[in-house]
């Protein structure tokens, strides 16, 4: 992710100075080459700035209410029954079978738990595993900014060619005549993120198409993540995997937290065919090796949740996500339309602070609200500085609160 400011932790040593007394001389903080350009994360620096001020988070994208009880029965009965030891590398039997049959309600594709589901430790180590088992240095890499942050970093660690398309107000539409010169039989692999993190839209079946179309075209992989896929409010989720031909070329990614708000869990997958699924396990093996044996039983039980939980799920967020919506137009900011996730991305503008970064500062300060500057999901972050992003992964009575110090504090200009 591209930082703001380091604050990167010197380490103090004792030395002598000419005079003969000790004198403090602090250690430069050591990084490797590959990982110098990423520095603190924003979502770090906002939540500390936050307890500081005692601001209300709408920030970080973790709910501030528990998962579902049976979910977290099952984990407590799994640790009680005794399934402590390391689990199979690529996953628990039982959870691999489970996330296969998911797939297969969500996309009526089926796939084999043994051979093409692989279990990670989240959605974060699905991507790194992925991309170091997949690509090679050189290799280039098409992604879309704005983009989740690990996707930058872990791509330099691959040391991938990154090529960057942007994704603009007001609907942040694929530009497709940019993408068709920008693929080539150089490229790699192309990364979407369909509902799409910071901001909310999602791939329509015209984009994928011709994005399937090129990726066909030039023989390039897809790699797809797809962590708000139940969190789909104003369209139906589309899997790139599910579209003509796709599949062989598609590594679909995943995970637990998003769905049953056990963000903490860093239970994960990648689904894939056996041929790609070899990379992806090759580098998970090295990686984690394993994902947490007893979080593994419980995921597999929380996925074989009823339809009715995830109905449920959306008609609570829907009704948070208007709560915030409504909340923020009254404020005075300019929405861009949010059709997944749990996040609204808007237009400060109208507020007067010369970038992203200076309102959310003056936001956490002055009005007790986090929000994320979006120049953090830009290569060029010259490109977020008028946009920030909430979330309503909040219960109801902590959104309207924060709406209610917007309103109170936050004058346009
Ligand atoms: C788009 C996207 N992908 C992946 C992740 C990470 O998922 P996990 O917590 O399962 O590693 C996040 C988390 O915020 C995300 O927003």
């Amino acid at each position: 992710m591209a930082a703001v400011s380091s604050t990167a932790p010197a380490q103090k040593e004792s030395t002598l100075n000419d005079s003969g007394s000790a004198q403090i001389v602090p250690k430069p903080p050591q990084v490797a080459k590959r990982l110098e350009k990423f520095k603190t994360t924003i979502f770090t620096q906002m939540s500390s700035l936050a307890i500081k001020h005692g601001a209300i988070n709408l920030g970080q994208g973790f709910p501030n209410f528990d998962g579902p009880e049976f979910v977290k029965e099952a984990a407590i009965q799994a640790v009680r029954d005794g399934k402590n030891q390391y689990a199979r590398g690529y996953g628990v039997p039982d959870l691999n079978s489970a996330i296969a049959a998911r797939f297969k309600q969500d996309t009526g594709l089926n796939v084999d738990p043994e051979k093409e589901v692989t279990v990670t430790s989240g959605c974060t180590e699905a991507i790194a595993a992925t991309m170091l088992g997949l690509i090679n240095p050189g290799d280039e890499v098409i992604l879309f900014a704005p983009f989740y942050d690990s996707y930058e970093a872990t791509l330099s660690m691959v040391g991938a060619d990154i090529k960057c398309i942007t994704l603009r107000p007001p609907d942040f539409a694929v530009p497709l005549s940019e993408l068709r010169s920008t693929i080539s039989k150089k490229t790699r692999a192309i990364l979407i993120n369909t509902p799409h993190n910071p901001t909310g839209k999602m791939f329509t079946q015209d984009e994928l198409n011709e994005i399937a179309r090129l990726c066909a075209e030039n023989d390039v992989l897809v790699f797809t993540d797809e962590v708000y896929d139940k969190l789909a409010f104003e369209m139906d989720h589309i899997s790139m995997a599910s579209l003509p031909g796709m599949y062989d070329r598609t590594i679909t990614l995943n995970s637990l937290g998003k769905t049953f708000s056990l963000t903490g869990w860093k239970i994960g997958w990648a689904i894939a065919p056996p041929h790609l699924t070899w990379g992806v396990r090759q580098a998970h093996s090295y990686l984690t090796f394993a994902t947490s044996t007893p979080m593994q039983w419980a995921a597999a039980a929380a996925l074989r949740a009823p339809d009715s939980y995830y109905i449920e799920v959306r008609r609570d967020y829907l009704a948070k996500k208007q709560i915030l919506v409504e909340g923020l137009k009254e404020v005075g900011f300019k929405l861009f339309p949010s059709s997944g996730t749990y996040f609204v991305v808007v237009d400060h503008t109208p507020f007067g602070l010369e970038n992203d970064v200076a309102f959310c500062e003056y936001l956490i300060k002055e009005v007790g609200v986090v929000a994320i500057p979006t120049s953090v999901f830009y290569l060029n972050p010259e490109e977020g500085k008028n946009l920030v992003r909430f979330t309503f992964c909040k219960d109801e009575g902590t959104l309207r609160a924060a709406v209610e110090r917007m309103k109170e504090k936050l004058k346009r200009k």
